[in-house]
């Protein structure tokens, strides 16, 4: 079965490709510290650090699509926890996955995702309700009265599962022709139903749960054109009906052909003087480096400067799992690696990086008493240099702390499965698990105060893609 789906270009493409699968992803660098033999650090976020807490800044979230066979994965739910504070379910509440049978609901990926985002505090979007794509064939097979029951009814049995969880859910999604037309999109509920059915796909969502935000959602509805003209009516007659309609989502897939509008920000303030929020929903710009950066600053500002819209969303965490993977239009690489985009996107919603985490040496149990010149400390961080099918490098830097060291100690224990073939400049010595490498300078243990130094080793992963864990660094 192939079903296709529209893209921000009006291309079409098979929601169902299948994506290009590397080897690993390993979590971001793990930084531990201890003095003597006592205190582990904690890695200090400061406010503005992360981009989900530069946005909560000016009270607006920053939220990513999320795919729940990736939740398992130690990189991207750490990337996720640390950054975003907002969560789209990227096709685990579409009608295929909630309801491929009639009446028969499966809930339990989007649960997942849910429980995910409210165990960490996280907005959760809904996404999305009646569209026409990724939309079973039961659906498009009935004749108008059917359909009409069977789109209410979905709705209220998925709202009702979700009830009190959603911030905001995408009602209708995709309703409108691409280029000059102005015309609604043919769909089997556009076919049947007729324009009305988009206003009563939202009275029967706001009968449902009166308090998640009521949004229609759509792409190529960025700047002032033909299009978002359409939705600009459909919108203002309804408020002036009396419709429920809370929000319009932009979904914001750039690309060359289809680049971030200069009127962007002024598009997204007209709707908002209609007396609706509006939301970044779907944001990806293809490209690198900073012309990329570029793209995506001046969306974060054109959302800031607009006080109606309340949140941004990025379509994805890392670019080897984006939609639209070859265009690499995501915020951090294939490593979970920050790009030049998301220093970009940070510094324009005002944070900061951290430089890597804080590291704090602690104090108890490390004096020396027989020198009495103060403890001598170093922090380690980890992180995986190279991936392949197969196998990693990975790397430690050791930092000192405020004084001189000559020494080193750190622990390095393996993942079941993994065996190391090769470490460089460092010394091991292994217990008898055969899976703790305690690993010594092999000569690089002189550090002055501050400063760096690091040893690598390559795993054979047997099937296991988790970063190793680096436990102790211990300063001598
Ligand atoms: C995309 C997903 O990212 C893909 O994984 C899936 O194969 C197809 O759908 N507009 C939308 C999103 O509203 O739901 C689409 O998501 C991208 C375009």
């Amino acid at each position: 079965m192939t079903i296709n789906v529209s893209d921000a270009g009006g291309r079409h493409r098979s929601p169902f490709r299948t994506f290009a699968r590397r080897a690993l992803a390993l979590g971001g660098a793990g930084l531990v510290s201890v003095t003597g033999v006592v205190a582990l650090s904690g890695s200090a976020q400061a406010a503005g650090s992360t981009l989900g807490a530069a946005a909560a800044g000016s009270g607006r979230y920053f939220g990513t699509a999320v795919a729940a066979n990736h939740l398992g994965e130690s990189g991207y739910a750490t990337t996720l926890d640390t950054e975003f504070n907002a969560v789209t379910p990227e096709n685990e509440m579409k009608w295929d996955a909630v309801e491929g049978t009639r009446n028969t609901f499966n809930f339990s990926n989007a649960d997942s995702i849910v429980s995910h985002a409210q165990s960490k505090n996280m907005k959760v979007r809904g996404h999305t309700l009646v569209w026409h794509s990724q939309l079973p064939s039961w659906v498009s097979g009935l004749a108008a009265t059917d359909l009409r029951t069977a789109m209410n009814n979905h709705i209220t049995q998925v709202m009702t599962h979700y009830k009190g969880k959603i911030y905001a859910w995408d009602v209708v999604n995709e309703a409108f022709q691409d280029g000059s037309s102005g015309a609604r999109r043919s769909s089997p509920f556009q076919d049947k139903l007729g324009d009305g059915f988009i206003e009563e796909a939202f009275k029967t969502a706001r009968s449902v749960d009166s308090a998640a935000k009521l949004c229609y959602n759509d792409y190529n509805t960025d700047g002032v054109n033909a299009k978002s003209n359409a939705v600009y009516n459909m919108v203002k007659d309804f408020k002036a009906r009396g419709v429920p309609i809370d929000c319009v989502g932009f979904q914001s897939h750039f690309n060359s052909n289809s680049p971030v509008p200069s009127d962007y920000q002024a598009n997204l303030q007209r709707f908002a003087d209609l007396g609706v929020d509006v939301q970044i929903t779907e944001l990806d710009i293809e490209g690198s480096g900073s012309a990329q950066a570029t793209n995506y600053s001046n969306v974060v500002k054109a959302c800031l400067a607009v006080t109606r819209c309340t949140g941004m969303t990025v379509w994805g965490i890392p670019d080897k799992y984006s939609w639209r993977a070859s265009g690499t239009p995501l915020l951090f690489d294939d490593n979970y690696g920050k790009k030049a985009a998301y220093t970009a996107v940070l510094t324009a919603l005002g944070g900061s990086s951290s430089g890597g985490g804080t590291t704090d040496p602690g104090t108890g149990g490390g004096t020396d008493p027989g020198t009495g010149t103060g403890s001598k400390t170093c922090t380690a961080a980890y992180t995986a240099t190279q991936t392949w099918q197969g196998g990693f490098n990975g790397q430690v830097t050791i930092t000192a702390g405020s004084a001189a060291i000559t020494g080193w100690s750190v622990k390095v224990t393996l993942g079941t499965g993994q065996t190391t073939t090769g470490v460089w400049n460092g010394t091991t010595a292994w217990d008898s698990t055969g899976k703790v490498m305690t690993v010594t300078p092999s000569y690089n243990g002189s550090l002055a105060a501050g400063a760096s130094t690091s040893f690598g080793f390559t795993v054979q992963a047997n099937g296991n893609t988790a970063a190793p864990t680096v436990s102790v660094c211990t300063a001598s």
